[in-house]
This record gives C-alpha cells, sequence and structure tokens, in this order.
C-alpha cells in the first residue's frame, strides 16, 4: 500500500482547477495539506470562497485554505475571464456555503508552513498565476531544498498562447512571479498548453460525472457544461481542454509523459508582444532531446496514454469515498 504523498495546492478556482482539488482529493497517492488561492480566472477571495465550498460538499473541509495575492507583482489583477469560468467562477452553479473560513496565515506563509512541516516530500502543485510561489520564494529563500516537486500549469512551448498569440493565462498574468520561479534553485516541471489542449474531455464523459450518485462530480459535470460552451468555439464541438487536472496528476505520479525533454526556460517580462512568453529551449529536438547542462525545467510535451479516461475513472472514485446525496 502506497503512503500519500504530502500536496500543497496553489490555484484561482476556476472550472478547472475544481476538476484539479476532486482529482487530487480522490486520488490515493495524494493528500492535501492545505491550498491557497491567487487572483487568474477569480479574485483570490472567490477562488477561496469556491474552493472551501468545493471541500465542504467533498466531506474535505479538514484542509486549510488561505488568501493569496490579490494583485500580480507588478500591476493589478485585471478581472479574471468570466467568458471562460462564469461570473463566480464555477460556470454559475451554487455551492452550499461552507461555514469554514479561510485561514489566518496567507498563502505564502502557508507553502512555507507546509514545506518545513514536511521537509524533502512536499509536493507543489500551482494551477494559476505563480505569485504566491514567488512570494513564498521571497519568504524562504531555502525553500527549493525543502520541498520534492514542483509541477506547474502553465506556458505554451511550441504550441500557441491563449491570451496572446505566445503568451499562456496563468503566465501571462504574473509573467514576473513565472520568471521568479523558473529561475529559483529547483527543477520544476511545466505543464504547457502543447499537451492540455491536446487532453480532451467529451461530453461523454460528462454525462458519466453527471450520472454518478456523488454530489461533488455533479456538480463538476454541471459546472463543464459551462465550459464546454466556451471551447465549442475552439474545438468545433462540446467538449474542453484539460490543464489543471493534468497538471495534477502528473504531480502525482499517475499519468507519465512520453516526451518530456529537461532544457532551459525563462519568461519574457518585457512590455512588448512577446510578455508572458515561456521560452523553452527545444533545439534539442531534431537531436532526441539530449542533456542540457544546467537545464531545470522539465516540459511536458506529450503523454503515454490518453487522459481523460483516468481523470474520470477518478473522479468517480468520489462516489465511493464521499458523501452520495440526492440529485436536486
Ligand atoms: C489556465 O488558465 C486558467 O484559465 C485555467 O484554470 C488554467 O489554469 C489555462 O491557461
Ligand atoms: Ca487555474
Amino acid at each position: 500500500m502506497t503512503t500519500p504523498s504530502p500536496f500543497y495546492l496553489d490555484c484561482d478556482t476556476g472550472i478547472d482547477d475544481a476538476l484539479a482539488l476532486a482529482y487530487l482529493l480522490a486520488s490515493p497517492f495524494a493528500c492535501v495539506k492545505g491550498i491557497g488561492t491567487v487572483s487568474g480566472n477569480v479574485s483570490a477571495a472567490v477562488g477561496a470562497r469556491n474552493t472551501l465550498d468545493l471541500l465542504a460538499l467533498a466531506s474535505s473541509d479538514d484542509v486549510p485554505v488561505a488568501l493569496g495575492a490579490h494583485d500580480p507583482l507588478a500591476g493589478s489583477f485585471n478581472g479574471g475571464a468570466p467568458w471562460v469560468h462564469g461570473e463566480n467562477g464555477i460556470g454559475g452553479v451554487s455551492l452550499p456555503t461552507a461555514a469554514a473560513s479561510v485561514a489566518e496565515e496567507s498563502a505564502a506563509e502557508m507553502l512555507v508552513r507546509l514545506a518545513h512541516s514536511y521537509p524533502g516530500t512536499l509536493r507543489v502543485v500551482a494551477i494559476g498565476p505563480l505569485t504566491n510561489i514567488a512570494e513564498a520564494l521571497r519568504l524562504e529563500p531555502a525553500l527549493p531544498s525543502l520541498v520534492v516537486s514542483v509541477t506547474v500549469m502553465g506556458g505554451a512551448a511550441l504550441a500557441p498562447g491563449n491570451i496572446t498569440p505566445v503568451a499562456e493565462a496563468n503566465i501571462w498574468h504574473d509573467p514576473e512571479a513565472a520568471a521568479l520561479v523558473l529561475a529559483a534553485d529547483w527543477d520544476v516541471t511545466l505543464v504547457p498548453l502543447d499537451v492540455t489542449m491536446a487532453s480532451v474531455l467529451e461530453e461523454t464523459h460528462r454525462q458519466s460525472l453527471l450520472a454518478s450518485s456523488s454530489r461533488v462530480a455533479q456538480v463538476l459535470g454541471e459546472m463543464l457544461g459551462y465550459y464546454f460552451r466556451f471551447y465549442e468555439d475552439i474545438y468545433g464541438r462540446p467538449c474542453s481542454a484539460m490543464h489543471d487536472p493534468l497538471a495534477a496528476a502528473l504531480a502525482v505520479g499517475a499519468v507519465k509523459a512520453s516526451v518530456a525533454p529537461v532544457v532551459r526556460a525563462a519568461v519574457d517580462t518585457s512590455e512588448g508582444a512577446g510578455r508572458g512568453q515561456t521560452i523553452c529551449d527545444l533545439r534539442g529536438l531534431y537531436a532526441g532531446y539530449p542533456p542540457v547542462a544546467g537545464a531545470r525545467c522539465r516540459v511536458v510535451l506529450s503523454l503515454e496514454e490518453d487522459f481523460a479516461p483516468h481523470l474520470v475513472e477518478t473522479l468517480l472514485t468520489l462516489e465511493r469515498a464521499g458523501q452520495p446525496v440526492p440529485v436536486g
């Protein structure tokens, strides 16, 4: 029997963030020790509200939630992406309000505390802008030696961006923070649009969630209805990309990359057309990606297997673990 690893999740909850959170709660390989929120899809405060409510619905209200940065390191929060995630961030789905409230510590303080509590074993999964992670690096310069892995959903290596032609949302919302995180003295696994846009959840998968007796799975299916409408314009059918849950599954180790070179990566923090671009040095492509001295960023470009069946199968285990409640 494998002992679950301790996880810190940093998110901007967000429909696909909700999927990632539920996935980590359902995974037998993960034990979520704390969650920090950051402004991105919604404000950090709305993200915290959504996170608390989801945790309560999943009977996991013992997991502490810390409010993180409202604004990026430079500039101000731009108001989020209601056309993708809905005004409330979770596709207009209304959840019962949890009794729990946010922790007294900030998200960055929580990450530092957990890194000291679980030295050498804490896994960090960042699925929103990287402001809190950059702040934690400032608070505790030894952070890289304390955590065992850092997995970031973000960037576009060879694929186009989703905010600008070259910039992906999580990086674009706070390029300065992303640059600090990629330059820190740790190995980062980057899960960019190259692989998340190629991992698609279909209507049949959504129907499986809606048909579950777990209320958590049902509400995820309901939220996905909103998300699918946004992605219909991109894929030409009702379905969605799976950004954040894929990063969670790769961090857990339940999903394996087939191509994931370790390369040098930087972030464009200029004010020009390239702002927010992740510049991954993939020039080793034609030589089968030979090792690069000093490279620290593992860029996931493809997977061994289709991710959607594993995601749905894992989420449906909430049916057995959670409290089934009647629909309606
Ligand atoms: C990322 O941006 C957000 O909209 C999603 O939650 C995901 O983390 C995809 O670019
Ligand atoms: Ca997110």
